[in-house]
């Protein structure tokens, strides 16, 4: 629970008071907390310099019986993505020394040049996104989230403000939801799992949902959601979820890939490449989790969600290399690899997405190439769009939420080093270069006039290593990048 509360240092009776100092500048207002502060600074080993740290025991005048100052660099440098890492840092010291609640004292607006509600919606972030990990596995849980998290400020805090805030916690509940689905071992999701999980969530927020199982994928032609699912003993799924607010003018289609484990089928992947990929269904956690946020903090925005899923094994039924399927928009795909399995399902569901709803935009996200985390890293997602508003709009939703979006090409030459001698159209490219350019223009084939763009997350979907707000598996990447771009678009 988050609560926005006006300091009260004196009545404060949180266990842990913890308040960000600058090096180069007083940020705050507050009497008590700036005293407070000059105390600190009296210290000679802390500064307020990015990574110092003071605790203080039973201060005069302050009900909490510890208070934690934290170092945050130089006062000009502190952007949204700062306050997020201090109120994370925070909460995780709190969750550290086994406390139950922490507040943050919330530096001036003025003061730290940023608005009121983005410093809120920022520290928020931090905080709640901070409080999660996963351990759903573990019959001792070491660390226990923290109960109670306030916000101290000097200011009234407004309804406006509390609004906000809670659709902020909505988002990241969106956001840690598409972590624990991802993160879930891929023997507790194979795909009629996965499905339930996601339609009971998409129950409780009254979402329209169908669930296409194989008759249904069969009678409707999905020849490749149907090729990528055959080796696996697990049958394929498609999920479509519609959100639809009265008086909305367009429609946005998102798309999730959803292998909930990719073992590259008879093209085998090799020892080090398969241990994470549970992974390979985070475009689909993000697109579930947000059709459920958009319920929740009642977007208005028409919105569908249709979301493939397979499990891609090898086997005697596995489809092989060299395999010639036809897709549901009729187009025939030589497979050449069958770990290209991503674009094939994504095929499918796309082409069906605009028979159905014949939507006015369409977004896919996919942990769909190695290539992007070669090109980008691991913390940035590739973005294709022919359409540059749409690509425009993606990157600067990035940039707000810290969910890191780049532009890579569409190139029309580079289309042909897709043709296959045999079929429409291979699902390999003919170079060993530029692949996730190759694997977006392939999904260009099955897009028609729908203006679209192709979002590669597979870098930020997953870490394996703890980061500043997020511990080691799935990041919820894509839900407060898509909640963020919605009403832009
Ligand atoms: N799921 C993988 C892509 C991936 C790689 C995601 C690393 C996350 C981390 C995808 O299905 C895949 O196997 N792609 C191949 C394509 C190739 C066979 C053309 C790749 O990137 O190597
Ligand atoms: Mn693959
Ligand atoms: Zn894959």
């Amino acid at each position: 629970m988050l609560t926005l509360k006006s300091i009260n240092l004196k009545k404060e009776k949180t266990e842990t008071i913890v308040i960000p100092v600058c090096e180069d500048k007083n940020i705050h207002t507050e009497k008590t907390i700036i005293s407070l502060v000059e105390k600190a600074r009296k210290i000679e080993q802390f500064k307020g310099r990015k990574n110092d740290e003071l605790i203080l025991y039973h201060p005069e005048d302050v009900g909490a019986p510890c208070v934690i100052f934290l170092g945050i660099g130089k006062a000009a440098d502190a952007d949204t993505e700062v306050w997020r890492v201090f109120a994370s840092k925070a909460v995780k010291m709190g969750i550290k020394k086994e406390l139950t609640s922490v507040s943050a004292v919330v530096p001036s607006a003025k003061k730290t040049g940023m608005e009121k509600n983005r410093l809120i919606e920022s520290l928020s972030e931090g905080a709640l996104l901070g409080n999660h990990r996963f351990d759903q596995y573990k019959k001792k849980k070491k660390l226990k989230p923290l109960k109670k998290i306030n916000l101290l400020t000097a200011w009234n805090v407004t309804a406006e403000l509390e609004k906000q805030t809670a659709r902020t916690a909505r988002i990241c509940d969106g956001a840690i939801m598409a972590r624990e689905w991802v993160s879930i071992p891929p023997n507790d999701k194979r795909p009629a799992r996965f499905a339930k999980l996601i339609v009971k969530q998409a129950k409780k927020v009254n979402l329209k949902i169908t669930v296409l199982k194989e008759k249904e994928l069969k009678q409707k032609k999905c020849g490749a959601i149907l090729a990528v699912a055959v080796g696996s003993q697990s049958k394929p799924r498609m999920i479509v979820l519609s959100y639809e607010p009265k008086n909305a003018k367009k429609t946005v289609a998102l798309i999730g890939k959803g292998v909930t484990f990719d073992s590259g089928g008879i093209n085998l992947k090799p020892t080090g490449s398969l241990d994470t990929m549970k992974m390979d269904m985070a475009g689909a956690a993000a697109v579930a989790a947000t059709m459920i946020t958009l319920a929740r903090i009642k977007s208005d925005v028409k919105t569908v969600g249709v979301i493939p899923i397979v499990e891609n094994m090898p086997s005697g039924h596995a489809s092989r290399p060299g395999d010639i399927i036809k897709t549901y928009s009729g187009k025939t795909v030589e497979i050449g690899n069958t770990d290209a399995e991503g674009r094939l399902i994504l095929a499918d569901a796309m082409a069906y997405t605009i028979d159905l709803f014949k939507p006015d935009m369409m977004i896919d996200l996919a942990t769909l190439t190695g290539a992007c985390v070669a090109a980008l890293g691991e913390k940035i997602a590739g973005v294709f769009s022919s359409d540059k508003k749409i690509s425009d709009a993606i990157v600067t939703s990035g940039e707000r939420t810290f969910e890191r979006c780049w532009p890579l090409p569409l190139p029309e030459d580079y289309q042909k080093l897709l043709k296959s001698e045999f079929a429409d159209i291979k699902n390999l490219s003919s170079s060993r270069w530029g692949g996730a350019i190759t694997a977006a223009l392939f999904l260009s084939e099955f897009v028609g006039d729908t203006p679209w763009a192709h979002i590669d997350i597979a870098g930020p979907a997953y870490i394996k290593k703890g980061d500043a707000y997020c511990g080691v598996g799935g990041t919820g990447f894509g839900v407060r990048l898509l909640c963020d771009l919605l009403p832009n678009l």
